[in-house]
């Protein structure tokens, strides 16, 4: 995790405040603490976000260059001592660090021997001291950085500068993304484009093993053993007023509020409605590879998770491929059985997070075609699987993840349909597929329409300490959603759990003060759900009840409070579903007082193990 943001220019002497405005953008990315350097000006580090750092840093700090960093510690508390930039013994260079260095601690006993002290307990201190050593001898930046870069192990998103080349900057990447900004007379280093989207829409994103170097007038990128390399420049068509809240109280807020125009999105020119068919530009390569797939294997983290949960129900019972979906995390560590009749899918908003990206490797590394539902254009999962789909969702910064969860089912959908013609779905069964998917647009608008009667169930709600969801079948990873949205941005004690489950455990902490949200839409399990929705008010436990308009009343007698949602067919009702839900977790961290924006613990992306 973490936000890197460097500059160097010749346009004049603001690079401070170049470097302020760009980490504000990165903040998703981790709010530990926040540091700046400019040669010119010195170092200024804080516990917290930038904020904090903007009260620190003078009117005049300046700089023609410099590098800022915002931390999610890995390693020593979020300290001042510990935030970054980090420097050398001698002061003369500074480095940011998003990642973790495996052998820090060898590296820093060889160094201590030579007399080298270090200040923090953080990995990446050890870094500018190693570069320094090497300095000693080469009497050249870059060939030090090269030599030093060279005996880390772990992962690492790097900017570095040294005092005596001001102008030059030097990024690396292994692991953690770094993408390089080109502008005229002025270039970047960034975490992601975000930041340099104000400058520039030209940018180069970095591979693993690749070293660059910055100046003000261009760039040149080597592989860790010195040999040169080019990479392709890319245009970022994102307008960065996308990443700014637009009116809305929060990131989290203005993200739901763009559900209707993300479906939009994620369907535009994939659907053949007329034909039943789905057209996704990104496997065509693979089609004919997909047909002799005899199994998928979904893997993914939190909320994504939940999405391939859906996922299975859809691709199983619409394109009859056997699915199995594993948490990134457990994956690689199990021993997977794989084959070249093996599919891994990926599924990742941001395309970073390092569980996910160490399965498709797993996947690759057993001759599994790996594919991936990625949001972020040319994020490393994105780039490393075989072939994949984009959500087109947008930027995403609120920390908990929504308009992509609900992009990421539309994309599973159509999925379905794309499998699916291949393997026997009728040609009328793909188009009553394509018309429902067309029609939840609007369906959405009219439950975001109602939100201010969420905003009062949670009220009512809010003194609750605890939470239980219950869902069946395609509505059961809904429940567990609900409850992690609640669990990240409430801090309360939330439970997801399979309604038919509840028996076998949960319902024993029911009583009076222990409320329930029951996902009752009227489908093939409906009558199943009542009787669990029985079952738990004969305890006296409260109900809220999610459920189908125009459907019956029955639900509606036997709970405390209901939410409508309009009717589709069951595979996408977990894309109606989700909405309420999300909603209802964003009002409730509101009314807690907390900021949605900005769990604490947490961080956008999890780039660190
Ligand atoms: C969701 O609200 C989370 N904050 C988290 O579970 C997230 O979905 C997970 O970390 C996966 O992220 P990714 O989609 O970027 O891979
Ligand atoms: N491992 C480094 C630290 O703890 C970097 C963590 C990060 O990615 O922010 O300081």
């Amino acid at each position: 995790m973490c936000g890197i943001f460097a500059y160097t220019g010749n346009k004049g002497k603001d690079a401070g405040g170049i470097l302020l405005d760009g980490l504000l953008s990165l903040e998703y990315r981790g709010y530990d603490s926040a540091g700046i350097f400019t040669p010119e000006s010195g170092s200024i580090k804080t516990p917290g976000a930038v904020a904090e750092l903007r009260k620190k840093v003078p009117k005049e700090f300046a700089g023609k260059s410099g590098i800022a960093h915002l931390r999610w510690a890995t390693h020593g508390e979020p300290t001042e001592k510990n935030a970054h930039p980090h420097s050398s013994g001698d002061g003369e260079i500074w480095v940011v660090h998003n990642g973790i260095i495996e052998n820090f601690k060898e590296l820093k006993h060889g160094l201590e021997k030579k007399g080298h002290v270090f200040l923090s307990d953080s990995d990446t201190e050890i870094l500018p001291h190693l570069v320094e050593e090497h300095l000693k001898h080469t009497k050249d930046f870059e060939k030090a950085a090269l030599a030093a870069l060279n005996e880390l192990r772990g992962t690492y998103g790097i900017a570095m500068q040294y005092k005596g080349e001001p102008d030059k900057l030097i990024a690396a990447r292994m692991g953690s993304p770094i993408v390089l900004g080109l502008g005229n007379g002025e270039h970047f280093i960034a975490s992601d484009p975000s930041p340099i989207l104000p400058h520039t829409k030209q940018v180069v994103f970095l591979e693993d093993g690749d070293v660059a170097v910055i100046t003000p007038e261009g760039h040149g990128i080597k592989k860790l053993d010195s040999s040169n390399v080019s990479r392709a420049t890319t245009e970022i068509d994102w307008n960065a007023e996308e990443a700014q809240k637009g009116g809305h109280e929060h990131f989290m807020l203005k993200e739901m509020m763009e559900m209707p125009e993300v479906v939009e999105n994620t369907l535009r020119g994939r659907l053949i409605a007329d034909k039943g068919l789905a057209k996704l530009g990104g496997l065509e390569e693979v089609a004919k590879q997909l047909e002799g797939i005899e199994r998928i294997i979904i893997v993914a983290c939190g909320t994504a998770y939940y999405a391939g949960l859906v996922g299975e129900y859809m691709l199983e019972e619409h394109a009859g491929i056997p699915v199995e979906v594993e948490l990134g995390s457990e994956f690689r560590y199990r021993s997977p059985v794989l084959n070249q009749r093996t599919a891994v899918l990926a599924i990742s908003q941001s395309g970073e997070t390092i569980d996910t990206l160490e399965a498709v490797r797993e996947g690759k590394r057993k001759g599994a075609l790996t594919l991936g539902i990625v949001n972020t254009v040319g994020s490393t999962i994105a780039r490393e699987t075989d072939a994949g789909v984009y959500n087109h969702a947008g930027p995403e910064i609120g920390v908990a993840s929504t308009k992509a969860f609900v992009s990421q089912l539309v994309v599973l959908a159509l999925l379905a349909i794309f499998l699916g013609r291949q393997r026997g779905m009728s040609e009328k069964q793909g188009k009553e597929i394509a018309k429902e998917l067309k029609a939840l647009p609007k369906k959405i608008q009219s439950i975001l329409d109602k939100h201010t009667s969420v905003e009062a169930l949670a009220k009512k709600y809010v003194g609750s300490r605890d939470f239980l969801f219950i869902g069946r079948k395609y509505n059961m990873p809904i429940a567990y959603e609900g409850a992690l949205k609640l669990k990240e941005l409430s801090y309360i004690h939330a439970e997801g759990c399979g309604a038919g489950e509840m028996k076998h455990g949960p319902i024993a902490m029911i009583d009076e003060v222990f409320p329930t949200f029951a996902i009752a839409s009227a489908d093939a399990v409906y009558e199943k759900m009542l009787s669990n929705i029985h079952e738990i008010r004969a305890r006296k436990g409260p109900v809220v009840a999610l459920a189908t308009e125009g459907a019956d009343t029955r639900v509606e007698e036997l709970v405390q409070d209901v939410i409508y949602v309009p009717k589709t067919i069951e595979m996408l009702a977990p894309i109606l579903n989700a909405v309420p839900l999300h909603l209802f977790a964003y009002y409730f961290s509101r009314e807690k007082g907390y900021n949605p924006d900005r769990p604490r613990n947490l961080a956008k992306s999890v780039t660190v193990e």
